[in-house]
């Protein structure tokens, strides 16, 4: 058994309107006695009315992504600090999404989650290989090199590994290959932060739906989910949030 509490988070996409709050209540209604940590990542326009919905509840409301200053000139952007002050707990960074759609590298995501840390926010930093990085043989290189460059020094941190050919795919690896790429991962978090790095929590994510998240749980150094599409249903949610 390991110390690591798990984590179930729920990254919402760019989905749900104001009205979705119905699925948060739902949700907090269904997870007052969750054994693991719950977390609703709405988009950033319900981010405020969540955090006030949720309260100092066992739900957490967290962001998707945040820019790495306080303020400034930066159009269209959010700062950590303010979405602390709205009553996000957490933010998730580097997303597979961001990275190709914004061109995010690891420096900008590293640069994010110091932001994040220093405005008492839990950064869930993403990596995860493309399918033809897999077909090469390069996998776990590139989830290590993603991870060297995205980390910040300090072990405050989630890790989620999406590889990014099970997201929304219905596709999930084999049991054995997320053990091996989570077990590497470990390695790695404990060759950088010593003990601290076995505290570190790593989620695995992509195609997580009830059906699976047992199985997935169950593997050793998998402390939880990074839930897209199967986390806008407060059922479907809440059936995984109870396999954790
Ligand atoms: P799906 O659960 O829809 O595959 O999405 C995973 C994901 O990208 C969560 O961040």
């Amino acid at each position: 058994m390991s110390a690591r509490r798990p984590l179930v988070a729920g990254n919402w996409k760019m989905n749900g309107m104001p009205d979705a709050i119905g699925e948060l209540r739902a949700t907090m209604a269904g997870a007052g006695d969750a054994r693991c940590d719950v977390l609703v990542c709405p988009p950033f326009p319900l981010v405020a009315d969540f955090a006030r919905e949720a309260g100092e509840g066992a739900v957490g409301i967290g962001a998707q992504d945040c820019h790495p200053e306080e303020k400034g000139a930066h159009t269209g952007d959010v700062s950590a600090s303010l979405l602390a002050a709205i009553g996000a707990r957490a933010v998730i960074l580097g997303h597979s999404e961001r990275r190709a759609d914004h061109g995010e590298d690891d420096a900008l995501v590293r640069a994010k989650a110091e932001a994040a840390l220093g405005a008492g926010l839990l950064p869930i930093v993403c990596v995860g290989e493309t399918e033809a990085q897999r077909d090469a043989g390069e996998a776990e290189a590139t989830v290590l090199g993603q991870l060297d460059g995205s980390l910040p020094d300090d072990a405050g941190v989630v890790v989620a590994y999406e590889p990014v050919w099970a997201i929304g795919t219905g596709r999930v690896p084999g049991t054995d290959d997320i053990a091996a790429m989570h077990a590497a991962i470990r390695k790695a978090l404990v060759a950088r932060h010593g003990e601290a790095g076995q505290g570190i929590r790593i989620l695995y994510g992509g195609s997580v739906k009830p059906g699976n998240a047992a199985e997935i749980f169950a593997i050793d150094d998998v402390d939880g989910g990074l839930i897209g599409g199967a986390s806008l249903k407060a059922d479907d949610f809440l059936g995984i949030v109870a396999a954790a």
